[in-house]
């Protein structure tokens, strides 16, 4: 598999959910993992179809920016951001990504998988292991740093990056602390 390490990000079409766009999901805010392909492309151009904003990310390159080529004729907007879900930075970059870029989050489909014909006490540890980060694990890491970043809300004090308005993440303010690498 071609691995990517939270490659080039692009928006496609270049609107953003600004008020008055049309579509019962205007204004909301979806990240979609693995959506180059199947499912989560077909969830990455209907939430925009509807008028969402979606991050979308896969960690096939290629494939995702044809994806995000494809959305067209919309009232939603996809910015895709080539990842790999299995790094321990990826959820965080992209819980990032999206508030940085829309001020706010409504929903994640954790989608990205490997789909594995055979039985499974016939996979050996690598593939096991593989299966677990990216069925798991990742989404873990997402519920992870959704609570840390919910956690941060009340927070302040020294280093914390003060930014413009509120961000909220799936309905709630949050503030974003540290020093962010988006
Ligand atoms: N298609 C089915 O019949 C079916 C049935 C049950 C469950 N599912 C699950 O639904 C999801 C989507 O299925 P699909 O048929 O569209 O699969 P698919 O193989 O067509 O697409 C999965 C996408 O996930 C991406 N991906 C894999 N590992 C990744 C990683 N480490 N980081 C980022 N992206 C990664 C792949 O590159 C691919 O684009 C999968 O989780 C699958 O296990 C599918």
């Amino acid at each position: 598999m071609h691995r990517v390490r939270a490659g080039a990000a692009a928006t496609h079409p270049a609107g953003r959910p600004d008020a008055g766009l049309p579509g019962p999901l205007a204004g909301r805010v979806v990240i979609v993992t693995g959506a180059a392909r199947g499912l989560g492309r077909a969830y990455t151009l209907e939430l925009c179809r509807q008028g969402a904003a979606v991050v979308a990310t896969d960690v096939d390159e290629a494939a995702l920016k044809e994806a995000a080529d494809a959305v067209r004729d919309v009232p939603g907007s996809v910015h895709a951001q080539a990842c790999d879900i299995t790094d321990p930075d990826t959820p965080r970059l992209l819980l990032r990504t999206a508030l940085r870029r829309y001020g706010q989050l409504h929903g994640l489909v954790s989608n990205a998988g490997l789909l594995r014909s055979g039985p499974i006490l016939g996979l050996d540890d690598d593939d096991l292991r593989l299966l677990l980060d990216v069925h798991v694990t990742a989404a873990f890491r997402f519920a992870a740093g959704h609570r840390r970043l919910l956690a941060g809300r009340s927070q302040g004090g020294p280093g914390h990056r003060r930014r413009r308005g509120p961000h909220h993440l799936l309905g709630r303010p949050v503030r974003l602390q540290g020093r962010s690498r988006v």
